[in-house]
Formats: structure tokens, sequence, C-alpha cells
């Protein structure tokens, strides 16, 4: 077959996108046997998927036969990004625009899911931004607004999907968090604090919801490529390559360089998907050796 694609040129494009195909299922040997990560037949709320990582995730579970449900807070963008994605997974993929601040937003994601694909089979909290500022300098307002986005919806979430995770016979939540939960950064400062909190709360789900066959783990993610940190760059001081080079030497990180988005879509899949079935309570560091703990 190989050789008549290679005798006729003509058939090149065809087994490019065969292999391109091939490619996107990943297939990870277990003693003795392999366990495919598939994701075809399920459902999926991905928070925050109108850029950066959460537009990844979503792709990356597309890519993967999963349907998905998406949100974010500015209907434009989310509308552009979930059109361009309805172009090559048609209605495997629906956007709603939501705060996830809001104390009912991940009830109504989650009946959305219920509503548009009939279920719930793996939460991925990735939607936040932070708030720059130290203990003395950050706001009660912001402090509120980090302790909202990355602690209570991910309780609220959980509420929220559970029964509906239960009624599928079990599921996966992950969140994404970041090493600087177990290794403190004055430069994420609020996000340190609240993130150590919401690594107790993983582990604490974990066990929780075991009985209901839900497993539950984070991301540690070091630092991702995403439109997050182009914001924070001045184009007239640096290119951007040399702003991200200088960002990933100012951290420390041991492969300099940051993530792309991909990367860490990647580690979530394995989370996710059949092939972590012992992995309940863990945080996996996806950080390119960023961080220094034992
Ligand atoms: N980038 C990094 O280096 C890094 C490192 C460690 C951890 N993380 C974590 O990874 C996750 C994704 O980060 P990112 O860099 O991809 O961020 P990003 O590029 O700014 O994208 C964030 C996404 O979340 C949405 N969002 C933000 N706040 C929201 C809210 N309150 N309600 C609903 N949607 C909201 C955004 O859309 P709207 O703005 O329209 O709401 C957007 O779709 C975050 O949890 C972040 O803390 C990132």
């Amino acid at each position: 077959m190989l050789e008549n694609f290679i005798r006729q040129p003509e058939k090149q494009p065809d087994l490019l996108a065969l292999v391109k195909k091939l490619c996107h299922r990943v297939s990870i040997v277990f003693g003795g046997g392999f366990v495919e990560i598939t994701f075809d037949g399920k459902i999926v709320l991905v928070t925050g998927g109108s850029r950066g990582l959460g537009r990844a995730l979503v792709e990356a579970f597309l890519e993967n036969g999963a349907s998905v449900v998406t949100c974010a807070r500015h209907a434009d963008e989310l509308e552009t990004a979930v059109g361009a994605l309805q172009e090559r997974f048609g209605d495997r993929i629906t956007g709603w625009v939501a705060d996830i601040r809001e104390a009912d937003a991940m009830e109504q994601l989650v009946h959305v899911a219920q509503e548009h694909f009939g279920g719930l089979d793996i939460l991925v909290n990735n939607a936040a931004f932070s708030h720059s500022g130290t203990g003395l300098s950050l706001t009660d307002e912001q402090w509120e607004d980090e302790w909202q986005m990355k602690s209570m919806a991910v309780v609220r979430g959980a509420r929220a999907a559970v029964p509906a995770l239960r009624t599928r016979g079990g599921g996966s939540i992950i969140t994404i968090s970041a090493v600087f939960d177990k290794q403190p950064d004055a430069r994420f400062y609020a996000s340190s604090v609240v993130r150590a909190g919401v690594l107790g709360l993983t582990k604490l789900l974990a066990r929780e919801l075991a009985p209901d066959h839900i497993r539950v783990n984070a991301i540690g993610a070091g630092l991702i490529h995403t439109p997050s940190w182009e914001k924070r760059y001045d184009p007239t001081t640096s290119s951007l390559k040399r702003y991200l080079e200088e960002t990933a030497r100012a951290y420390d990180v041991a492969v300099q360089r940051l993530a792309e988005p991909e990367e860490v879509a990647n580690a979530v899949l394995f989370l996710a998907s059949d092939a972590a079935s012992y992995i309940t309570g863990t945080q996996l560091d996806v950080d390119g050796g960023l961080a220094r703990y034992l």
C-alpha cells in the first residue's frame, strides 16, 4: 500500500492525511497490552476554551473523538474560536458565554452538556487569569476574584458535575493548576496561595469520589506560551521571541523555553484517558523542569 503511494505522487496527499489521522491516535504500552487514548463518544466540559491552553484542550479532545462544551466571558472571541472548530468538527463543539466566578455558572455549563450532548464524562477546570501584586498590595477584590476563579469554581464544578458523571458510571475531573502551588512564587502571589488549597481539594475530592469511579487530578503547569504572556510583552522594547527566552531564563526553566499549549494538552489527555485508570489525587507537573521540590 505504501509503495503505491510512493509510486503515485498524486496519492501523496492521501498518505499524509492517513499518517496525520494515525498520529492522532496515541497508544501506550502496558505490561503486555495497549491502551488506546481515544475519546470517541465522550462528553467533555473545558472552561475557558476561547484561546490559550483552553483552546488547545478543546481541539485536542475534538481531534480524539469527544464532544466538547466550552465557555468564556467575551462572546466575540469565543464565537470566532468555536466557529473555526465547528468548520472542522461540526456540531461536536458548542460554546457558551459564562463567567465561572458567578455562583451558578458551572451548574449551567453542566446543564448545557447534558442538554446538548446527553451527559458529561470529563470536566477540565481551565479558565482563570491572574492578578499581579503581593501580599500587601493585592486588594480584597483581587483576592476574592482569585478565590472564586481558582477555588470556588472547582468546588462548584465538582458539585455540578458529579451527579452527571455518576449517571455515566464514572469519569474524570482535571484542574489546570501551576507548580507555584507547591513552590510559591511572588510573581504569581495570589495564585500560589489559592492553588495550594486547590491541591488539597484535589486530594480530598479524589478520596470522596473514588467509590463513584471518578478520578480527580491536577496539572502543575510551569510557563505556557499563551496570549496571557504575549499581553505582558512590550513590542517597543524587544521581539516576542526574545521576551519569551528571557522569561524562561528569569524563571530558570530547565529546558530553557516555555511550553506550547499542545504539550500541556497531551498530558491532560493522558490523565483523562483510561491509560491513567490508577491515577487519582495526583498533580502531574508539566513544567519543563521549572520546579525544584522533591
Ligand atoms: N500561561 C501560563 O504560563 C500558565 C501557567 C500556569 C497555569 N496556567 C493556568 O492555565 C489556565 C489557562 O491559562 P492561559 O494562559 O491559557 O490563559 P488565557 O490565554 O488568558 O486564556 C484564558 C481562557 O479562560 C477564559 N476565562 C478567563 N477568566 C474567565 C472567567 N472568569 N470565566 C470564564 N472564562 C474565563 C478566557 O476567556 P475570557 O477572557 O473571554 O473570559 C480564555 O478563554 C489558567 O488557569 C492559568 O492560570 C497558565
